[in-house]
C-alpha cells in the first residue's frame, strides 16, 4: 500500500500534522490553505533571508531585482503550476509522477531520469544548506549568551570571521541540524512541531515586519530603497542574469520535486493558479522585506557593506540587534526563526529521495533518512571546508562551495525547470494538462497553458544559450546589436 507510506510521509512535513484528510480515495489537505503553508515553508528559507540579500547586494541591487521579478513571474510561476499539477495528477513521489504521467500520455518512461536528477540536486544543495543553516544555531547559542549586546559592525565582522575560522564549529553546528532535519523527517513530527511551526512562521513574518518598522526609523531607509528600486540597466551583467534565473528557481523550491511532491496532496478541486500565486507572493514579500531591513541597517552603518558576500545577514542584523533594549531577547529569537525557516525547506529537500526510496524500492523509511542525510552530511563538509582551510583552492576563483552553489542553483535546478516545463506543455496530452488546472476561467486555462508551452520555455532556452555562449567568449548581445 505505497499511500500508506505517503501518508505517514506527508505526516512528517511538520507544517501538515494532523491536517490530513483521508475521505477520497487519497489522502489530501483538508483545504488549499494548509498546502499554501507547507509550499510555502519550503519555499521560505536561507534563500529569502541569507541567499536573496547577498546577491542583490553583490548584484548591483535595483538592476538585478527587475531581473529577477522577470524570471519569478514568467518562469517561476508557470513550472511551480507544472510541478504541483503533475503532483497532483498522479498523486504520489516525484520519480513515479513523472513515470505514471509519461506512461498516460505514452511517453517514453526515460522522463523518470527528470525525477532523478531532481533527488541528486535535492542531495547537494542539502549538503551546503545545513552547513548555512547550522551558522544560524550558532548565531543563537551567540545571542543567548548577550554576545550582540551593543556590538559594533567592526565586531559583529570578528563574529562572523571567528566562526567560519573555527572548523569544530562548524561542523558541530551543521551535524546538529542535520540531526534535527532527519529526526523529524525519520519519526514524522505529527501535532506538536506541526502545531509550533504554525505559530513559528507568522511569528517570522511579524518579526520581519517589525524590522521593516525599525529599519524605518532608525536606519538609513532611503538608501536602501534606493538601492533596491532605482533600475539602472548598465549595471546588469552576465552573471547577474544567470544568478538571478537560478536564484527564482532556489527560492520557490523548484526544479527538483519537491513541490511536486507536495502537489500530490493538494484537493483536487484547489485551483493551481491562485494557490501557486500565493506561495510565489509570500516568497518574494519575505525575500523583499529582509532586503529592505538589512540594507537600510548597511547603509546606516560605516564598516558594513552591500556586497559582503554570504555573511551579510549574519554581520548586519547583530548590529541593529544590539542596540536595541532587550537584545538578547530579540537576536535569539530571530535566529531561532531563521533556523526554523531552514528547517522546513530542509525537510522538503530529503523527503522526495526518502518517499521513492520507501515506495519504489521497499527501503524503510528509517534507511533512506540515515542514508541520504549521511551522504548530506560528509558533502557538506566540502562547504566547511570552503570556508577556511579550503579557501585557498579554487577554480576560477571560485572555491568548492561557490562551484555547489553554482552547479546547483544556476545549472541543475533551472535544467529541472525546463524539463518540466516541456513534459507539461509539449508532450504530456494538452487535454490532460488543462482538465488538471481545474481553473473555472477558460481564458486562464489557455493562458497558462499558452505561458506553459511557448513563454517559460523559450525564455528558459534562451537564457541558457546565452549564458553558455558567454562562458565561451562569444557576446551574442553584442553581436546581435552590432550594425
Ligand atoms: N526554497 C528554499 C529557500 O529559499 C530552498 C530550497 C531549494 C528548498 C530547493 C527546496 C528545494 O531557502
Amino acid at each position: 500500500m505505497p499511500f500508506l507510506g505517503r501518508l505517514k510521509s506527508v505526516q512528517c512535513w511538520f507544517l501538515l500534522g494532523g491536517i490530513m484528510s483521508s475521505v477520497s480515495s487519497h489522502p489530501t489537505w483538508r483545504s488549499r490553505w494548509v498546502f499554501i503553508m507547507a509550499a510555502a515553508g519550503s519555499a521560505v528559507g536561507l534563500g529569502n533571508l541569507w541567499k536573496f540579500p547577498y546577491i542583490l547586494g553583490e548584484n548591483g541591487g535595483a538592476a538585478f531585482l527587475v531581473l529577477y521579478l522577470f524570471c519569478i513571474v514568467l518562469v517561476g510561476i508557470p513550472v511551480m503550476m507544472a510541478e504541483i499539477l503533475i503532483g497532483r495528477r498522479a498523486r504520489s513521489n516525484p520519480i513515479a509522477a513523472v513515470t505514471r504521467l509519461a506512461n498516460e500520455s505514452q511517453l517514453s518512461k526515460h522522463w523518470s531520469l527528470m525525477g532523478i536528477m531532481g533527488v541528486f540536486t535535492g542531495l547537494l544543495i542539502l549538503s551546503f544548506y545545513s552547513v548555512i543553516a547550522g551558522w544560524s544555531l550558532h548565531y543563537i547559542s551567540v545571542a543567548v549568551q548577550g554576545g550582540f549586546t551593543s556590538i559594533s559592525p567592526d565586531e559583529s565582522g570578528k563574529v562572523f570571521g571567528a566562526m567560519l575560522a573555527s572548523k569544530g564549529t562548524l561542523i558541530g553546528w551543521h551535524s546538529v541540524f542535520m540531526l534535527i532535519s532527519l529526526l523529524v523527517v525519520g519519526f514524522g513530527v505529527e501535532k506538536g512541531l506541526g502545531n509550533a511551526v504554525k505559530v513559528l512562521m507568522p511569528l517570522l513574518f511579524f518579526m520581519l515586519i517589525g524590522l521593516l518598522i525599525y529599519s524605518f526609523f532608525e536606519g538609513n531607509f532611503h538608501a536602501s530603497m534606493a538601492f533596491l528600486f532605482e533600475f539602472d540597466i548598465s549595471e546588469l551583467t552576465w552573471n547577474s542574469v544567470g544568478v538571478a534565473f537560478g536564484h527564482a528557481f532556489f527560492t520557490l523550491s523548484l526544479g527538483m520535486g519537491a513541490i511536486m511532491a507536495y502537489g500530490a496532496y493538494l484537493p483536487e478541486k484547489a485551483p493551481i493558479g491562485r494557490v501557486v500565486l500565493s506561495v510565489a507572493i509570500i516568497d518574494t514579500l519575505v525575500a523583499l522585506v529582509a532586503g529592505i531591513v538589512i540594507f537600510s541597517i548597511v547603509f546606516a552603518h560605516e564598516g558594513l557593506s552591500a556586497s559582503d558576500g554570504p555573511g551579510l545577514l549574519f554581520q548586519s542584523l547583530p548590529v541593529a540587534f544590539g542596540g536595541m533594549p532587550g537584545s538578547t531577547v530579540i537576536a535569539t529569537v530571530f535566529f531561532v526563526l531563521v533556523a526554523i525557516a531552514a528547517l522546513s525547506s530542509a525537510i522538503s529537500l530529503m523527503e522526495p529521495a526518502v518517499a521513492w526510496l520507501n515506495e519504489s524500492f521497499n527501503v524503510p523509511r528509517w534507511g533512506g533518512v540515515l542514508g541520504f542525510s549521511a551522504l548530506a552530511w560528509a558533502l557538506g563538509l566540502g562547504t566547511v571546508l570552503s570556508f577556511n582551510d579550503w579557501s585557498k583552492y579554487t577554480l576560477y576563483d571560485k572555491t568548492f562551495f561557490d562551484w555547489l552553489d553554482l552547479i546547483t542553483t544556476n545549472i541543475l535546478l533551472p535544467l529541472g525547470g525546463l524539463a518540466i516545463a516541456i513534459f507539461v506543455g509539449w508532450r504530456m496530452k494538452e487535454a490532460y494538462v488543462k482538465d488538471s488546472l481545474n481553473q473555472d476561467n477558460p481564458v486562464l486555462i489557455n493562458l497558462i497553458w499558452l505561458i506553459l508551452r511557448y513563454v517559460s520555455p523559450v525564455i528558459l532556452l534562451g537564457i541558457f544559450t546565452l549564458l553558455i555562449a558567454n562562458v565561451v567568449g562569444f557576446d551574442l548581445i553584442a553581436l546581435m546589436t552590432k550594425d
